[in-house]
This record gives structure tokens, C-alpha cells and sequence, in this order.
């Protein structure tokens, strides 16, 4: 894919300082290493053999529909740009006919919350009627954290061209035909609700004027009052907020830095993630996601209290090289190094997973 494009999602915010947090500090926990315990019921799951690998599919969010099908609860976000798009942690016209007629399990809404709140609240009521298993609200994105990367790729609203841009772009003719082959160049969720929503542009500017600096708590608790199933708070990374979190009755939270894409300087999820989890973890599920790249990174974050992880790059680096099959892949990878991370540190269930597998 164009440059420009990869390091939309691979980069963060300003200096990245904490985009690399997340990593390093997670790479630090080392574990123990367990010997001669019987680890026969330990869930090990081959890799997918046989899994074909077809050509990068540029168009390709729908086939992270069938990529996450095995999985439990896949997450579909607002802003899925096609028809049947799921992301594995993220969008709803997408929710009514096209996505819950073609999803054979539950699954989960992404949402942030927008000035314009009729609008809002009209998406929660087609998840509802969707029969979406869990709202996840976004709250960490009430303003844009600058990504000097985007800035220089001419990733803006409106896009810039630039000579370099357009050579960037003539380079990689497969991903362009097929972008251009695509039927949908725009956000699923948004068509029909708002005009002009088929130009990318003008849908970028509506979206870029849309982000509520008045945003607080009254609001989620406003969502709460309108959405009757599983809340989840996304882009928590402060004790206070996590208990302010307890208060509005949401059933989970998860421990994010938005994958140091908003705060630069904020800390490491991994590294607030334990005293989250000591102050309200007895009151709310703790998910957690930044910087897991590996099974290890996963066994890092259930060690430390986390109930579940999100992936973002990870599934996306996948989906980027192979299509669908590539995030089901990258899923596959990380579960099997779960479970032979598992063995070697003598544990045989995920709910044996505790500190003491940590060798701090
Ligand atoms: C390209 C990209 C797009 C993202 N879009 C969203 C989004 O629409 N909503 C959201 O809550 N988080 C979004 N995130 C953040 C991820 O949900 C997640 O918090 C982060 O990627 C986790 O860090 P990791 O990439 O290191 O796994 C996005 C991340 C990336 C890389």
C-alpha cells in the first residue's frame, strides 16, 4: 500500500514517545520460567495450516469479517467504510441489514460520541436493534493528538498532493485498481444520514468538525441512559477516571492510549494497567490494548490483571500484507505463542494466568 496509508496506521503522535512506551515497557516484563509441570491441558492450538494466502486486498475491511468469525465478539467500528465491515476491535448501516444479516455471532459497536448527538443516538438504536452484544465508547478523542507523519504524508483534511505523493501512489498500481474497483469509498455507517457522505472529502470534514471538546461524564452517563446492553469505556489510563468510570455503570473498561496515537508523553498502557486493575478491578472487567504484538504480550497483560486485549496494528499489519486470511494469521500467531508462552511458564488454563507467572 501507498506509504502514506501505512504510516496513517503505523505511527503516532507527536514525538511517539508514548507509541514506543507501549512497547518497551511491555518487551521489560520478563517471566518465569517454569520446568517438568505437566502442561498436557494446556489449549495448544496449531497454526491454521493450510490457510491461503491471497494478494493484499486493498478494499479489504469485509474479510476481517470472515477473519474474525472464529473469534468471540468481533468489534465493529463507526467508521467502517464498507458494507460488512468488521475490524477486530472496531461502525452501524452497516448494523441493520448488511452486517447483522451476515454476522453469525454476536458482536460489538464502536462509538464515539459527536456534536451532533441526534445522530448519536440514532446509530445506538440501530445497534439495539442490530442486537449489537456491547457498545464500546470511545473517550479518549474529544481532541485530535497531531501526527507529524500525516502531516508530512499530505494525510489532511482536505488531502494534499504532492509530487512525492503521487509517486508514492503510481508505485503500488495493484492497491490503487483496486481501491478504484472497490464499491464503497466511503463510511458505511454514515450514508444516507448525511449529505454528501459519497465524497471522501466532504465526509472527512464533517467528521474532523464533528469532535466534542465539551464532552464529560454527564454524556456517558446520557448513553448509558439509552443503551441497555454491555458498556464499555475505551481510552482509559488514570485511577480517578477509572473510578469516576464505576460510577456510570459501564460493565468494562479498557486501559488505552488510543496505541499512542493521542496523548504523546502519556504513560505505557502496561504500566498503568496494575493500578487500574487494583482500584476498580474487583467492580468492572479491565481490558487493555497498546503495544500487543505477540501471545507473550498477552500473557503479559492477563499476568497484570487485564481480563481480555485489544489488537490495532497487529490485525491491520495482517490485513495489509495478506487480505483476510492475514488477520486471521496474525490472530492464529498470537494465539499459539499464548499457548506455548503458557507451557513454558507451567500453566495450563488462561485463568491460572497471574503475576506469579512474572518473574518481577
Ligand atoms: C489505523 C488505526 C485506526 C484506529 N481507529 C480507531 C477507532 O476508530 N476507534 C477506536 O476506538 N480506536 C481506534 N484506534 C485505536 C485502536 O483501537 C487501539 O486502541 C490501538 O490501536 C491499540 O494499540 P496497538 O495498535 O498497539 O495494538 C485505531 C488505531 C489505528 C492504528
Amino acid at each position: 500500500m501507498p506509504k502514506a496509508f501505512f504510516d496513517y496506521a503505523d505511527r503516532g503522535s507527536y514525538a511517539e514517545e508514548t507509541l514506543r512506551a507501549n512497547r518497551d515497557d511491555l518487551q521489560q516484563i520478563k517471566f518465569r520460567q517454569r520446568i517438568l509441570v505437566d502442561v498436557s491441558n494446556a489449549i495448544f492450538r496449531p497454526p491454521s495450516s493450510g490457510t491461503r494466502i491471497a494478494a493484499a486486498d486493498p478494499g479489504a475491511d469485509r474479510t476481517v469479517r470472515h477473519a474474525t468469525r472464529r473469534w468471540r465478539d468481533p468489534c465493529l467500528s463507526r467508521r467502517a467504510r464498507r458494507r460488512h465491515s468488521l475490524y477486530a476491535e472496531h461502525d452501524v448501516d452497516l448494523l441493520d441489514r448488511d452486517v447483522a444479516a451476515n454476522v453469525d455471532k454476536p458482536f460489538w459497536f464502536q462509538l464515539y460520541v459527536m456534536k451532533d448527538r441526534g445522530f448519536i443516538k440514532a446509530l445506538i438504536e440501530r445497534a439495539i436493534a442490530a442486537k449489537c452484544s456491547a457498545l464500546v465508547l470511545t473517550v479518549d478523542l474529544q481532541v485530535i493528538g497531531q501526527r507529524h507523519q500525516d502531516i508530512k504524508n499530505g494525510m489532511t483534511v482536505p488531502p494534499e498532493w504532492s509530487v512525492s505523493k503521487f509517486f508514492d501512489f503510481a508505485s503500488k498500481p495493484g492497491w490503487v485498481s483496486g481501491v478504484l474497483r472497490g464499491k464503497r469509498r466511503t463510511f458505511g455507517n454514515l450514508v444516507g444520514h448525511l449529505k454528501g457522505t459519497d465524497d471522501i472529502t466532504a465526509l472527512g470534514t464533517w467528521i474532523s468538525t464533528q469532535f466534542d471538546t465539551t464532552l464529560n461524564w454527564k454524556d456517558v452517563a446520557w448513553i448509558r441512559s439509552i443503551w441497555p446492553g454491555k458498556l464499555i469505556l475505551k481510552g482509559i489510563l488514570d485511577v480517578e477516571d477509572a473510578e469516576e468510570a464505576v460510577k456510570t455503570g459501564a460493565q468494562a473498561l479498557v486501559v488505552s492510549n488510543h496505541g499512542g496515537r493521542q496523548l504523546d508523553g502519556a504513560p505505557s498502557s502496561i504500566e498503568v494497567l496494575p493500578e487500574i486493575v487494583d482500584a476498580v478491578g474487583s467492580q468492572m472487567e479491565i481490558m487493555f490494548d497498546g503495544g500487543v504484538r505477540s501471545g507473550q504480550d498477552v500473557m503479559r497483560a492477563l499476568a497484570l490483571g487485564a481480563k481480555s486485549c485489544m489488537i490495532g496494528r497487529a490485525y491491520i499489519h495482517g490485513l495489509g500484507a495478506f487480505g483476510g486470511p492475514g488477520v486471521a494469521k496474525a490472530i492464529d500467531i498470537i494465539a499459539n505463542e499464548l499457548n506455548v508462552t503458557m507451557g513454558l511458564c507451567g500453566v495450563n488454563t488462561i485463568a491460572e494466568i497471574d503475576d506469579h507467572v512474572l518473574a518481577i
